[in-house]
C-alpha cells in the first residue's frame, strides 16, 4: 500500500540471535522529508535495525515498510530507492576521489551520458570540489566522509540511511557534515541516521532513542522532553560550585538531582522554583554567594541521561 507521507513504517519489529533479543518488538515511524536520529550506545541494536530496513537482513517477526514497500528480507525491492552509508564506509583506498565516485556509479548502473552531471552534483553537494584528483588513503576522516556520502547519492535516492557517519570524525567535521544533511533535506530527501553522540540529537527533527533492544524515547526533541523530564532544572552559579553540591545534597530539600555541570550546578525537582527560597538561605548559610540562579531547558543530554538511569 503507498503511504505518501511516511518513509519508513516499523511494526513490532524483532530479530533474535539465538535466545538472545537485539532488538525487541519496536514502533517507529519515519516521516518523508525530515531528519529522523536513532541514538542509542554501542551494541544497542542500531545496526541490526537497519540492515532489515535495506532487507539485508530478515526480522525474526513484525514487519519494516519503506517508500510503502514491505521489505521483509528483499533488498532488491528498495535498493534503487535508497542510499546506504554503512558503518565502515567502504571505499576503495587505493583509487581517487573521482574513480571512487565512477565506480558507484557503474554499480548503481547509471548510464554513461548521465554519469558525467551525477558525478559533477555529487562531488557539489557533498563539498568535495576540487579534491576529485585526490587520493583516498590521503583523505582525512571528514573528506572520506563526505566521500562516502557523496557515493551514497549518485543515484538520487528518495530516503538516505546512515549508520554513524559521524563516529571518530572531529567535531568541526561533524558540524559540518550536519550542515550537509540539512541541505539534503532542504531538496527533499528523507535522512535517516544513527549515531551514539548525545549531542547530535537536537539537530534531528524527530528521534529514537534506542537502549538494549528497546526504544526508551521517541518523538521531537521538545516532545521528548516534555513526556521524560521528571521536573524542571534550576541552574545555579555560585562562588563554590562544589561546595554548593554537597550542601544541597545534604539539604532538607525534597530535590531529585543535584549534578555539576562544569562550573554550573544544575538541580532538578517537579517544581523546583517552590524550593528556591530554602535553596538560598542552605547556601548562604554555608557562606556560598549566589551569582546568578534561573530556570533553563534541558538538555536532551540531561533526559537520556535521567531515563537511563530510571
Ligand atoms: N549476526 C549476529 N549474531 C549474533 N549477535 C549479533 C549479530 N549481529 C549483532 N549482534 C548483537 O546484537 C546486538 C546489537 O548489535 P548492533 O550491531 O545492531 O548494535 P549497534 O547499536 O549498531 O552497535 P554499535 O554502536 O557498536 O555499532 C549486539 O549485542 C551484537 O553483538
Ligand atoms: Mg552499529
Amino acid at each position: 500500500m503507498m503511504n505518501d507521507t511516511k518513509a519508513v513504517i516499523a511494526h513490532g519489529l524483532t530479530k533474535r540471535f539465538g535466545d538472545f533479543t537485539a532488538v525487541n518488538n519496536i514502533d517507529f515511524e519515519v516521516k518523508r522529508g525530515e531528519i529522523f536520529g536513532f541514538l542509542g550506545p554501542n551494541g544497542s541494536g542500531k545496526t541490526t535495525t537497519i540492515r532489515m530496513m535495506l532487507g539485508l537482513m530478515k526480522p525474526t517477526s513484525g514487519s519494516i515498510e519503506v517508500l510503502g514497500k514491505h521489505v521483509d528480507g528483499d533488498a532488491s525491492k528498495i535498493l534503487p530507492h535508497v542510499g546506504y552509508m554503512s558503518q565502515r564506509f567502504s571505499l576503495y583506498n587505493d583509487l581517487t576521489v573521482l574513480q571512487n565516485l565512477n565506480f558507484y556509479g557503474a554499480a548503481y548502473g547509471i548510464a554513461n551520458s548521465e554519469l558525467k552531471e551525477r558525478i559533477n552534483n555529487a562531488l557539489q553537494m557533498a563539498g568535495l570540489e576540487g579534491r576529485e584528483h585526490a587520493r583516498t588513503r590521503e583523505l582525512s576522516g571528514g573528506w572520506r566522509q563526505r566521500l562516502a556520502l557523496g557515493a551514497a547519492i549518485l543515484h538520487r535516492p528518495e530516503v538516505l540511511f546512515l549508520d554513524e557517519p559521524t563516529a571518530g570524525v572531529d567535531p568541526l567535521s561533524r558540524r559540518a557534515f550536519w550542515d550537509l544533511l540539512y541541505k539534503f533535506v532542504a531538496e527533499g530527501i528523507t535522512v535517516f541516521v544513527t549515531t551514539h553522540y548525545m549531542d547530535e540529537a537536537e539537530h534531528c527533527h524527530r528521534l529514537a532513542f534506542i537502549q538494549r533492544g528497546d526504544i526508551i524515547a521517541y518523538g521531537s526533541p521538545s516532545e521528548i522532553k516534555a513526556q521524560k523530564m521528571r521536573g524542571q532544572v534550576l541552574e545555579i552559579s555560585a562562588s563554590d560550585a562544589a561546595q554548593t553540591v554537597k550542601v544541597l545534597r545534604a539539604a532538607q530539600i525534597p530535590l531529585e538531582e543535584v549534578e555539576l555541570y562544569g562550573s554550573l550546578v544544575h538541580v532538578v525537582a517537579p517544581d523546583v522554583k517552590k524550593h528556591q527560597r530554602a535553596i538560598e538561605r542552605e547556601l548562604r548559610r554555608a557562606r556560598i554567594r549566589v551569582h546568578q540562579l534561573s530556570i533553563i531547558e534541558p538538555s536532551l543530554e540531561d533526559v537520556f541521561i535521567s531515563s537511563m538511569k530510571a
